[in-house]
């Protein structure tokens, strides 16, 4: 049987898949439902400092070729997940968990980051720059200057396994840019793409969601073609040492299969795991596996960045 076994920043996991933050992740109930399927590993729901309640409902909205959303960041704060974390660390130390956050300030996110810096957490850490659905703050990472600001003062202190979740980019020029911004630091990972961000969608000639009169990110089937040139725009831009999570359209073992085919050590699973459940973990490894398997693919390696060009 194929191995789908990967390695993030010198940690390995027996499998590539995972939860994308933000999708079974608000509570340790989910968290530890992720934990017991054949995911690899789980990302918690973005904290922030304090619990938010996040925007009013409905404010989730399956549809027929994936998702809206407009949370607006509702999690239990970041002690909830800091605790549960360091616990299971001592309960299983062979494992590692991600824990996604950002502040409501960029001084909210140094605050939270210091805190990170000075636990004893030793998994890894996913600094969402890219939620769209906070009614008055952009995306941080739409914002160069900001970004490259931030990053350089994480980095002046913070010393643990950091990466960044990024929105999607839809112009070379925004690659070329965004990447030699992110090489200059020793970041481990990218995860490339958050959902499309201020999509509409239309029933009966209404809105699906409430928060921004229907405004809200994209996710699932129309966000693969974008998602998978985002992970090869970084991997083709990055230096070897920032490696790429891969996120957005995974339905299937061939979209995990295509993710990885981009550049993507990781990938993680959003709309299909709220519509499915924890089971789709599971089915996509074994159609991931009987890809592998039919071409010859042994390990991950054997076929990880090597998408082909037309000549
Ligand atoms: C949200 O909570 O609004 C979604 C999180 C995100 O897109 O980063």
């Amino acid at each position: 049987m194929p191995s789908t076994q990967t390695q993030i920043a010198d940690f390995t996991f027996d499998n590539c898949l995972m939860n994308a933050a933000g999708v079974a992740c608000m509570t340790i109930g989910e968290l530890e439902e992720v934990k017991h399927s054949a995911a690899g590993t789980f990302v918690t729901k973005t904290a922030t400092l304090e619990a938010r309640a996040g925007n009013p409902e409905p404010r989730y909205h399956n549809v027929p070729l994936g998702s809206i959303n407009s949370m607006g960041l509702p999690n239990q704060g970041l002690n909830y997940y800091l605790d549960y974390l360091l616990d299971l660390q001592e309960k299983e130390p062979n494992r590692t968990f991600f824990l996604s956050l950002v502040g409501m300030s960029p001084d909210e996110t140094h605050q939270i980051l210091h805190q990170v810096e000075e636990s004893d957490f030793k998994g890894l850490i996913e600094l969402n720059l890219s939620c769209p659905n906070v009614p008055g703050k952009p995306q941080i990472a739409y914002d160069f200057d900001t970004t490259e600001q931030l990053l350089r003062q994480v980095f002046s202190y913070f010393t643990k396994p950091l990466g960044i979740k990024l929105p999607p980019y839809f112009d070379i020029v925004h690659f070329d840019q965004a990447a030699e911004i992110f090489n200059q630091f020793p970041l481990r990972f990218v995860n490339c793409v958050n959902s499309v961000g201020n999509g509409l969608y239309i029933e009966d000639e209404k809105v699906v969601i409430k928060p921004k009169n229907g405004f809200g990110g994209i996710g699932g089937e129309y966000i693969k073609p974008t998602a998978l040139a985002n992970v090869h725009a970084f991997y083709q831009r990055l230096k070897p040492e920032i490696q790429i999570i891969g996120t957005g359209g995974v339905l299937t073992g061939r979209d995990a299969f295509e993710h990885i085919l981009c550049g993507a050590s990781m990938v993680q699973v959003g709309t299909t795991l709220q519509k499915e459940g924890v089971a789709a973990f599971e089915r996509i490894t074994k159609e991931l596996q009987a890809i592998m398997a039919e071409k010859g693919y042994e390990r991950l390696e054997d076929f990880r960045g090597k998408l082909q060009y037309l000549n």
